[in-house]
């Protein structure tokens, strides 16, 4: 080994030991008679000193060391003079006594340290240099816990980890596959899973009854801070449950995981059905670690002789606690956030609740002080809030809101990151009408079975059913999402033709699935957590970036190993995608 020790454990315990300790050169100070250097690893940094009057040659060598070199150092333990309570090794340093350099290292393009001076850019292209940074090592160290974990609970409650392919078929997840050309089938192609959903209920079928996998998904949609086009899940089905089942269970693997983890008691998850969600937040992933609720103003706005609100669908209103004060620029800001082209808002009515008991809005011409007050009470509004409303149609409406909401939530400081508050969404429609392709899509996926009691409903009004459908939301992320599956062929035969498969292309796409329910599928149900989200919800962070080692950025690039890529023609040539 070139190193006894690491960088991270000597302690005033160790004192008058010789060690050696293999690292980085952080940094290093020289102050004439001494100089010092911070060596790093894995494990953490301890301060080594070279002394000029005992060994001159030594000293004058580490004076040369540059940040990044890889050096082996000898020495002895001594207790520091002037201690450093916030590091580990803080009460010692290491009193050199020989100094191997290992490997030099080229001038770093940004310092490697917490708060680093590199852009983004820069850092993911040297991503190997990013990761010796400490909140990189500390997300990739919880990843790698939250797996453990997540196993070692499976595991005990009878869960199987099954590896599933990933050279497939085309599965319908909402998104559009990576795909990838077949060099010995020439002009066909395999699919990257979006996910192992028909597998795993193929392993339904096949008798294994409680299956998980912590598994990499790929799909290839629009991404965002917490959307990576290659991503992991912890992938998961049962046998024989019901949806109480399901939730029940994995309510205990999160739970658990708090408690190993951060040692973080959860109380019992609420729940709410999807029409609730939709009407108090305008989102089926609703923020609660804050009330501000949704309170519907369209039946007292209207008919008051103020155009704008008498010709639309939806008037809602939240209000925000003790914001009354807030001057015209800090309202002209939200008018503006609202207006941004990605909500779409046409504009913003406030209602100020003033301390003498009096209404100031933007709407003063329409409406006299007793209307306000009434909406201030319907809305809860007290003395010193500011009701902040938005008109139009009802589900545009809604999701504006719930853009403001979020906003008004961080601007009042209501959503801290060590704050937890989890939430099942469930009863969520089984089906959503797509206005491009003029047809019916599954909410969930296709797999997903309607609620028993609705299911007279699927002929003439299939927009009203309800699915066995259920998300776990986090603090306003959606965590995970699974459902109660179909495992009777007709019922699935069906649910292709309302979501306008022909029979021939059922078939030609899930017959084997369809076939399999022939031969004996058990009820199941399943769900599937996104892993990189909840590292990200452990570490208090929106994006999942920094907790997957190797991201992508924005565009889906690898901005270090540069790909997507072209290939050479031979390649293009040998997969048949050239003449
Ligand atoms: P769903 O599509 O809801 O369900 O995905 C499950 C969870 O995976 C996470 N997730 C993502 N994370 C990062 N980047 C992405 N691009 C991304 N897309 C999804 C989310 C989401 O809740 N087969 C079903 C599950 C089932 O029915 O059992 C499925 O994949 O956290």
């Amino acid at each position: 080994m070139l190193r006894t020790h690491t960088c991270g454990e000597l302690t005033i315990n160790s004192i008058n030991t010789q060690v050696t300790l293999s690292g980085w050169v952080q940094k290093s100070r020289d102050l004439g008679g001494m100089t010092f250097i911070d060596l790093r690893d894995r494990y953490g940094i301890t301060q080594v000193v070279f002394n000029m009057e005992t060994n001159s040659v030594l000293c004058e060598q580490a004076r040369k060391l540059g940040r990044e070199f890889v050096v082996q150092i000898k020495g002895n333990v001594i207790e520091r003079s002037s201690k450093n309570p916030k590091m580990l090794t803080g009460d010692i340093e290491l009193d050199a006594a020989a100094l191997t350099i290992l490997n030099a290292s080229k001038t770093p393009p940004f310092t490697i340290e917490n708060e680093t001076d590199g852009g983004e850019e820069i850092r993911m292209k040297y991503r190997y240099l990013d990761l010796r940074r400490e909140p990189l090592k500390k997300n990739i160290a919880l990843r790698h816990k939250l797996g453990i974990e997540t196993r070692k609970y499976l595991d005990q409650v009878g869960f199987m980890e099954i590896e599933t392919p990933y050279l497939i078929k085309s599965t319908p997840e909402g998104a559009r596959d990576f795909v990838v050309p077949s060099r010995m089938n020439e002009g066909q192609f395999y699919a990257l899973p979006q996910s192992p959903q028909t597998f795993k209920q193929l392993l339904m079928v096949g008798g294994y009854d409680k299956y998980f996998q912590v598994v990499r998904c790929f799909r290839d949609e629009d991404l965002r801070a917490d959307r990576q086009p290659e991503f992991t899940q912890i992938d998961c089905e049962m046998s024989f449950v019901e949806q109480e089942d399901i939730l029940n269970t994995f309510e205990g693997l999160v739970k658990n995981l708090f408690k190993e983890i951060k040692g973080i008691e959860l109380d019992n998850f609420p729940r709410m059905d999807y029409a609730e969600a939709m009407a108090k937040y305008g989102s089926d992933k609703p923020d609660i670690r804050f009330g501000m609720e949704f309170c519907e103003l369209t039946e007292l706005a209207q008919g008051k002789g103020f155009k704008v609100f008498d010709s639309v669908e939806a008037i809602i209103g939240i209000n925000a606690k003790g914001c009354a004060s807030y001057s015209r620029k800090q309202l002209d800001k939200l008018t503006d956030f609202v207006r941004k082209p990605q909500i779409g808002a046409n504009g913003l009515v406030y209602v100020k609740c003033n301390d003498d008991g009096t209404f100031k809005s933007s709407v003063d011409k329409f409406y006299n002080q007793e209307q306000l007050a009434n909406w201030a009470t319907k809305a809860g509004a007290e003395k010193g809030d500011l009701l902040l409303v938005l008109a139009g149609g009802l589900d545009k409406t809604r999701k504006q809101l719930n853009e403001l909401r979020l906003e008004m939530g961080n601007q009042l400081g209501l959503r801290k990151s060590n704050e937890f508050a989890p939430l099942w969404v469930v009863d969520f429609p089984l089906l959503e009408w797509n206005e491009e392709s003029e047809r019916f899509h599954a909410m969930h996926h296709p797999f997903t079975s309607p609620k028993p009691e609705d299911l007279s409903m699927i002929d003439n009004q299939p927009g009203k059913v309800r699915a066995n459908a259920y998300d776990m939301v986090m603090n306003g992320v959606e965590l995970g999402g699974g459902s109660i599956r179909i495992h009777n062929k007709e019922l699935q035969a069906r649910m292709f033709e309302l979501l306008g498969f022909s029979e021939e292309e059922a078939k030609d796409q899930f017959g084997f699935l369809m076939n399999a329910f022939e031969y004996g599928a058990p009820p199941h149900g399943g769900i599937a957590f996104g892993f990189d989200r909840l590292c990200a919800i452990f570490g208090g962070q929106e994006s999942i970036r920094d907790f997957i080692a190797f991201p992508k950025n924005n565009s889906g690039r690898d901005l270090m190993i540069d790909s997507p890529s072209v290939i050479s023609e031979l390649q293009l040539k040998e997969l048949g995608l050239k003449k």
